[in-house]
């Protein structure tokens, strides 16, 4: 079963997005492991975003990032890892369709929502710099296999 991480950014908690965007993933049917809400260390940002070191907006993403609580979540589910960036939408919110979280909530690239893992790499990285083991529960849906 796939894993990814998903992070709903300052913009997002600070619009009281976190209940509509964690619906949306609830209501798709993928399982909720992991979550907290919590402050980004400007270490850990810079960790998290290292791929896009060298790219002009690197001080801005990692101070955006920083400047607020995120709310950390680990999802599971049958290629939840593609299915999440599909909802997700296009990185700009320009862009991104209708429908998609960023094509109903984003504006500008900046502020677009939320994050999702790109690709398994990614996502066990991700998971492993947000969460420990010990903060990730696996668990089977015995009330009913279809909710
Ligand atoms: S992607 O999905 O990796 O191809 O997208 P990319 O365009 O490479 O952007 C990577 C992340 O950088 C954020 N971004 C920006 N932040 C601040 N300012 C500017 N101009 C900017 N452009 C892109 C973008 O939201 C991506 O963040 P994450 O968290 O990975 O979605």
């Amino acid at each position: 079963m796939e894993r990814t991480y998903l992070m709903i950014k300052p913009d997002g908690v600070q619009r009281n997005l976190i209940g509509e965007v964690v619906s949306r993933f609830e209501k798709k049917g993928f399982t909720l492991v992991g979550a907290k809400l919590m402050t980004v260390s400007k270490e850990t940002a810079e960790t998290h975003y290292a791929e896009h070191k060298e790219r002009p907006f690197f001080g801005e993403l990692v101070d955006f990032i920083t400047s607020g609580p995120v709310f950390a979540m680990v999802w599971e589910g049958e290629n939840v890892i593609s299915t999440a960036r599909t909802m997700m939408g296009a990185t700009n919110p320009a862009d991104a369709a209708p429908g998609t979280i960023r094509g109903d909530y984003g504006v500008q690239v900046a502020m677009n929502v939320i994050h999702g893992s790109d690709s398994p790499e990614s996502a066990a990285r991700e998971i492993s710099i947000f969460f420990t083991e010990e903060e990730l529960n696996s668990y089977d849906k015995t009330i009913s296999k279809w909710v």
